[in-house]
């Protein structure tokens, strides 16, 4: 089964094409006044130039062929030609009821995949090695792991890479230093050829003050700082204590950082970093000045990028240090070398804050103009805001520091048991249930902001379980999974045949049909269940426009539909049996759609709250 909307498109212009018009006309969309019907097309607007015709003609002909049609007929309950031209149509609610059914039957909801999947490489984590994790790699975090799971479920074959910054002068820092601490280490011994040792000389803990300090002394001492740029240069070159010494730094170092992005729910098929570029580089640059792409300047190599039609003088990419070193770009482009030499990728989405921007257009730029990238591959980047304190300024400590991750989410995690104090719950399952509502107030205050905008972080905002937040949709849930346990309890089945039973037992409204044998529903029962059944429309449109923004929204109005509705109705005191079992079948399905949409935003929904 198709989306609704894709099912309604295919009635109006299958309409236009019965009564004569160029199908290209037949436009659908979801009303702009749901008073007044579910979808509207404003085709006979469009057509009405073309054939010399009032709109509203057009309209009523379309009307009469929408109509007439058995697929028409079996779809809308109304179907209206309003002046100047509009069409307003209305689903009939036995049409959205078999739709939710077949919704129901099928664990991915029956939301149909790409027909032609795509591959597409996500390149979303951007840690540093050897620095902790801190908020500034919170957005790309959960932005980049909600385009890939939205994607995925969309149908492509979805790579993410945490791409880690691993290459360039922080490992000449951390060199730098420790080879100032401990001169005696094999590692700083060119004259050594034996094995190196198993242990790392540091702790996480040790690596994550070496390069602050380090960082600190290079600013300050010109021949420390010199000292810090030949050790980048001889690890590139691969001199083999520091690479040995690197491979130790980057064991401690990724075994932290999985640790921590798996606290977030956040997780990557691919660990790979700048440095598994390093053996693409000398290749690509030499390819590149071979065919004319790069040339010398001031001792660097560059790349013109600049084209006609630019609003604004962009300045050539550097492409190799004057010292030979390689840079960020050198490092990114060869990347993409590798990237389409290994997966061949349809699409390369980059999610990277937007201050980088100038970065990622030089390096498109010159992937395209040299051929790195085959012109149609798409290459792509979400650039995303600063997540700000209340002050409007960057988030920070409250003494004015960097915040690292870990305190963050034990911050949230300490407002969200202070919230739930009084809950009767046992630590155990109070502990994993503030981590689930704390990551969802974290995720979700930031994935409903468009990615590109700033935000404030407004922790007790993001906390509350009222309103439009992660923890009102969990609650939402939790309610549903309360009502059903109930009746589950009431039916004294298993568990794990309770979806079974109310598959085979109930049937989804609506339950009546009055004398006229037109269906008798109710307003709320209603509103829901075109909510529901719009789910595929919008995994279509969010993975469209990579745009979480678009699943919180939709959940949102989901999680509002069905509480209006429970405020609304009987449910397990419903007194008529028939009409029960539909409203319980249709808020167990609620339930599914809501929790498939919090885990395309990386949230969990607890049992209890
Ligand atoms: N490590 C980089 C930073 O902290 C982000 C990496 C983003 N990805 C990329 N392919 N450049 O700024």
């Amino acid at each position: 089964m198709n989306s609704l909307l894709t099912n309604v498109s295919a009635a109006v212009r299958e309409a236009f094409a019965a009564a004569g018009y160029d199908e290209k006309y037949a436009m659908a969309s979801v009303s702009n006044r749901p008073d007044l019907c579910d979808y509207q097309s404003n085709g006979a607007m469009a057509a009405a130039k073309a054939y010399h015709k009032a709109p509203i003609v057009i309209a009523e002909e379309i009307v009469a062929a929408v109509l007439a049609s058995e697929t028409g007929k079996l779809m809308f309950e109304k179907v209206e030609a309003v002046k100047p031209g509009f069409i307003n149509l209305t689903l009939r609610p036995s049409y959205l009821s078999s739709f939710a059914e077949y919704m129901y039957a099928y664990d991915d909801l029956g939301v149909e995949k790409a027909a032609e999947p795509e591959m597409v490489i996500v390149d979303y984590g951007g840690a540093n090695i050897a620095k902790p994790l801190h908020v500034g790699h919170l957005r790309p975090a959960i932005i980049g792991e909600s385009v890939k799971r939205i994607l995925q479920f969309a149908g492509h074959k979805v790579i993410g890479d945490v791409h880690m910054g691993d290459w360039g002068m922080p490992m000449g820092l951390v060199i730098t230093e420790k080879r100032h601490r401990n001169p005696e280490l094999v590692y700083f011994d060119e004259n050594y050829e034996g094995e190196y040792p198993e242990e790392a000389p540091f702790t996480v803990a040790e690596l994550e003050e070496i390069y602050p300090t380090a960082s600190a002394k290079s600013k300050e001492d010109p021949e420390y700082h010199a000292e810090a740029l030949q050790a980048v240069l001889d690890l590139q070159n691969g001199r083999r204590g520091y690479v040995a010494l690197w491979n130790q730094i980057m064991k401690v170092s990724v075994a932290d950082l999985k640790k921590n992005y798996g606290n977030l729910n956040v997780s990557f098929e691919l660990w790979k970093g700048e440095s598994d570029a390093a053996p693409y580089i000398d290749d690509m640059l030499a390819k590149m000045e071979a065919d004319g792409f790069a040339h010398e300047s001031q001792g660097a190599l560059v790349v013109d990028i600049a084209e006609e039609g630019d609003k604004k003088e962009l300045p050539p990419c550097i492409v190799r240090k004057s010292d030979g070193a390689a840079l960020y770009a050198t490092t990114d482009l060869a990347t993409l070398v590798e990237r389409e030499q290994l997966y061949h990728p349809n699409q390369v989405i980059y999610v990277v804050d937007k201050r980088q921007e100038l970065h990622f257009t030089q390096v498109f730029r010159v992937a395209k103009k040299t051929g790195i990238i085959p012109p149609e591959t798409k290459l792509t980047f979400i650039g995303f805001g600063t997540m700000n304190g209340k002050d409007g300024k960057p988030f920070k400590t409250r003494d004015g520091g960097v915040m690292r991750l870990e305190q963050l989410t034990g911050d949230i995690e300490a407002e969200v048991r202070r919230k739930m104090e009084n809950r009767d719950m046992p630590e155990e399952e109070l502990a994993v249930t503030a981590k689930q509502v704390g990551l969802a107030a974290l995720k979700y205050g930031d994935l409903s902001n468009q990615a590109s905008k700033d935000y404030v972080f407004d922790l007790e905002r993001f906390a509350s379980f009222e309103g439009n937040t992660g923890p009102y949709i969990q609650y939402t849930v939790v309610r549903i999974r309360s009502i059903l346990e109930k009746y589950r309890q009431e039916l004294g089945v298993e568990e794990a045949e309770f979806g079974q039973t109310m598959h085979d037992a109930c049937i989804l409204p609506p339950m009546k049909t009055g004398e006229d044998g037109a269906a008798v529903v109710n307003d709320s029962e209603r509103e829901m269940e075109l909510v529901i059944c719009r789910f595929a429309d919008m995994v279509r449109q969010a993975a469209g426009e990579l745009a979480p923004h678009k699943v919180c929204q939709y959940i949102f109005e989901l999680s509002n539909a069905l509480n209006h509705f429970y405020h609304e109705n009987y449910i397990l005191s419903e007194a008529d049996e028939e009409k029960k079992k539909s409203y319980l079948k249709l808020i167990a399905l609620c339930e599914r759609v809501l929790v498939k949409g919090l885990d395309l935003l990386g949230i969990e929904a607890p049992k209890h709250m």
